[in-house]
């Protein structure tokens, strides 16, 4: 660690930001000192904000069916080979059910672009879990809608929306997506999620094709002046029916190196150790809650459908029950010295309506 990377570590502890070339500088200068310097800050943050509390979400993966054609995403459109699948309102539901039985109190419903979603029944959907569950939060990650949908959801009882900008970088952003999705149009929908009220998640892939410092940057930047209540960061994992088949992975000691920035930069902010992470390495997700992240996101969904929800090769959590996963994680997480929260784990200072 230089005096230059002294700098910037102290400069990131005391005023919560660096500029955009300040940024990119960290990033190109690591080493495993920064890193580990960093790491020892966030945990830091991390315990201040949260004590030893990890919160938890139950994931409900609800369709595999996808309007669009992300280059790096294995569900996307042209992979003729992926076994589509759509829960019914009933698989939720019960999907839900056994996730409040084993202590969940936050659900968020994932899934691809899928038409069969329109504003009734996906709000019809919403609707009826709260009802069933009124002592739970209900996260939304099913992409980009209209801002009069989100509002709907949101009038319908969804608390929060995770939408990963993917990159805040518009050419960058050119690259990993087809001519017919739009930056602006990504942008715009974090916006709308904003003002309607929800609690909103940005995000990025660590390692995505053509990612460089200086687009990282510009992510960093965009999250300290957006100020998601909640940020999904994992590694870039290629896919093997998508153009990005032969890219390399994002590696672990990048992720961890950008969680423990995110952390400093947002000391409040709910920030997950990924699936992606833990399958990039046997103890990713330890590794992630230590390096600052306060998130965990174990797989509700029906073990049946759980390998064709395949974003990238190699996820983990494929063959496990609901109640396997819930006490894998929290043995993983009692072997850090954490604990799982089980409350709705809204953002700090949150005031639900
Ligand atoms: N590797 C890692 N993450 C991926 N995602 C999609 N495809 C991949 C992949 N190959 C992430 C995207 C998306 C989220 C649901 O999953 O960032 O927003
Ligand atoms: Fe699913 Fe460990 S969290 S098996």
């Amino acid at each position: 660690m230089t005096g230059r990377e002294k700098a910037l570590v102290s400069k990131l502890e005391k005023e919560y930001s660096l500029s955009e070339a300040e940024y990119a500088e960290l990033i190109t200068g690591r080493d495993g000192e920064t890193a580990s310097r960093l790491a020892d800050l966030a945990a830091a943050k991390r315990k201040a904000v949260f004590g030893n509390a990890v919160y938890t979400r139950g994931l409900i993966e609800i369709s595999s069916i996808c309007k669009n054609n992300c280059l790096y995403c294995g569900i996307r459109r042209d992979n003729a080979e992926a076994e589509r699948y759509r829960l019914t309102e009933e698989e939720i539901l019960s999907c839900a059910a056994e996730g409040h039985t084993l202590g969940f109190r936050t659900f968020v419903l994932q899934g691809g672009e899928d038409p069969y979603y329109t504003d009734e029944v996906l709000c019809g959907i919403v609707r009826k879990l709260k009802k069933q569950h009124p002592d739970c939060a209900v996260t939304l990650s099913m992409g980009e809608r209209s801002p009069e949908s989100y509002r709907a959801l949101y009038e319908a009882g969804a608390d929060r929306y995770l939408l990963r900008h993917e990159t805040a970088d518009a050419g960058h952003y050119a690259k990993l997506h087809p001519k017919e999705m739009s930056f602006d149009n990504r942008m715009r929908c974090l916006r709308d999620l904003r003002e309607t009220g929800y609690q909103v998640g940005c995000g990025f892939m660590v390692g995505s094709p053509f990612q460089t410092p200086e687009t990282l940057a510009k992510d960093l930047k965009f999250i300290e002046t957006f100020r998601p209540e909640m940020c999904g960061i994992g590694p870039f994992i290629p896919h093997r029916n998508t153009p990005f088949r032969d890219e390399p992975a994002g590696t672990l000691e990048l992720t961890l190196f950008l969680l423990s920035v995110i952390r400093l930069i947002l000391p409040e902010v709910l920030l997950p150790a990924t699936t992606a992470l833990g399958t990039i390495h046997p103890l990713g997700r330890e590794m992630g809650i230590r390096a600052g992240a306060n998130v965990v996101m174990p797989n509700l969904s029906p073990v049946g459908v759980r390998k064709k929800y395949e974003l990238y090769d190699n996820k983990i959590c494929t063959g496990e029950e609901s109640a396997q996963c819930r006490g894998c994680l929290e043995a993983r997480m009692t072997s850090i010295g954490c604990h799982l929260a089980v409350d709705r784990g809204d953002a700090p200072g949150w005031k639900i309506n």
